[in-house]
């Protein structure tokens, strides 16, 4: 039996300040996703799904459809989106409960949420059936029929600590 305690989680150093930080961080290796400390965990997933499928996958791996709340953390997904060399990824906003009223996941607006780049055009609602919220390659926001299947982003967030 130690007497230290960062024995108890292999790599965790409880004599740190940022002990959230690094439970975030061995969270989101131990699912291969990719930390940016103060931002969050984000991981690409390469294989199209609905974006109904995509928001179950992200939550049965412990994370939702990423959420992007500033414009840096819409520079890391778009880094991961462009390192693949994907078009288009679903992320977790919608405007399926009141047309043209896009809102996140956690039902906020995206407007509040930090970050909104519509494409030149977008959102159109093409054929009066797209719903949820795409982003392409170049960072920018598309609305899409939700049961395309596209690569996704999960995400999981780092919190918000207010003092
Ligand atoms: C349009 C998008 C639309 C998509 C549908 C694109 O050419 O620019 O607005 O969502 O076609 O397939």
């Amino acid at each position: 039996m130690h007497n230290n305690q960062s024995s108890v989680v292999p790599g965790l150093n409880l004599t740190s300040t940022s002990i959230v930080d690094q439970l975030i961080s061995l969270r989101a290796r131990r699912n291969n996703y990719i930390y940016t400390s103060g931002i969050g965990a984000h991981k690409l997933h390469i294989e199209a799904a609905s974006w109904n499928s995509a928001r179950h996958n992200c939550q049965d791996e412990g994370g939702h459809l990423a959420i992007i709340n500033s414009m840096e953390e819409a520079q890391v997904i778009r880094k991961l989106v462009d390192t693949a060399d994907i078009e288009t990824i679903w992320i977790g906003a919608h405007d399926l409960f009141n047309e043209d009223e896009f809102v996140t996941i956690e039902d906020e607006s995206i407007y509040k949420a930090g970050y909104s780049m519509w494409e030149r055009g977008e959102p159109n609602n093409a054929g009066s059936n797209e719903h949820c919220l795409a982003v392409k390659k170049d960072g920018k926001f598309d609305d899409r029929d939700c049961k395309q299947a596209f690569s996704y982003v999960c995400e999981i967030r780092y919190p918000q600590v207010y003092v």
